[in-house]
C-alpha cells in the first residue's frame, strides 16, 4: 500500500526535524565545551548521534515504502545561552516539540489506516517518553545542585560516561 501524500509529507518533514535536532545538540555540545564541561558536551554529542539515527529510521522507512525522500533545509541552531540549566530546559522544550510532531504523524497514519507505519511510530512514541524523562531528570539534578561547583563537576563526570549507543 502506498503512503498517502499527507503521510509522506509528514514523514519527510520528520527526517528534517530530526536532523535539525542533531544539529542543535551539536551546538549545545560546543557551548558546553566552551564552559569547560566535557562530560556534558560528550553527552550532547551522543544525543546528536542518536538524532541522526532517528532521521535515518524515517529515511529508511520512506525508502522501504517506495516513497520519495525530500530533505528540507535545516535552521541554524541557537548558540547563546544563559546557563547550563537553560540549555537543558531548551532541550526539553525541543523534545516536547518532537513528541508533538510524532503524535501528529500518528494521527495522520491512523486517519489513513496506514497500519504498516505503526511499529515505527510506536518505537518513537516510547523513545520520546524516555528522552523527555531523561532530560527532565538532568534539569531536576541541576536545580538541586544550583551554585554547588563541586556537585556540578560530579554530574559532568557522570554524564561523560554515557556510552556510544544507549537507546
Ligand atoms: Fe529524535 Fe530526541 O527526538
Amino acid at each position: 500500500m502506498a503512503l498517502t501524500q499527507e503521510l509522506e509529507a509528514a514523514l519527510n518533514a520528520q527526517v528534517t526535524l530530526e536532523l535539525e535536532s542533531a544539529h542543535q545538540y551539536l551546538a549545545l555540545s560546543a557551548w558546553l565545551e566552551g564552559e569547560g564541561l566535557p562530560g556534558m558536551a560528550h553527552w550532547m554529542r551522543m544525543q546528536s548521534g542518536e538524532e541522526n539515527e532517528h532521521a535515518m529510521k524515517f529515511f529508511e522507512f520512506l525508502v522501504d515504502r517506495n516513497a520519495t525522500v525530500k530533505l528540507g533545509s535545516i535552521r541554524a541552531p541557537q548558540t547563546e545561552f544563559e546557563s547550563v540549566v537553560d540549555i537543558f530546559r531548551a532541550s526539553l522544550a525541543a523534545e516536547q516539540r518532537v513528541t508533538e510532531a510524532i503524535n501528529n504523524i500518528y494521527a495522520i497514519a491512523t486517519d489513513a489506516r496506514d497500519f504498516a507505519s505503526y511499529p515505527l511510530l510506536d518505537w518513537f512514541v516510547n523513545e520520546q517518553v524516555e528522552e523527555e524523562a531523561t532530560v527532565q531528570q538532568i534539569i531536576d539534578d541541576l536545580e538541586r545542585i544550583e551554585g554547588n561547583g563541586h556537585a556540578l563537576l560530579m554530574l559532568d563526570r557522570e554524564m561523560g560516561s554515557r556510552p556510544e549507543d544507549d537507546d
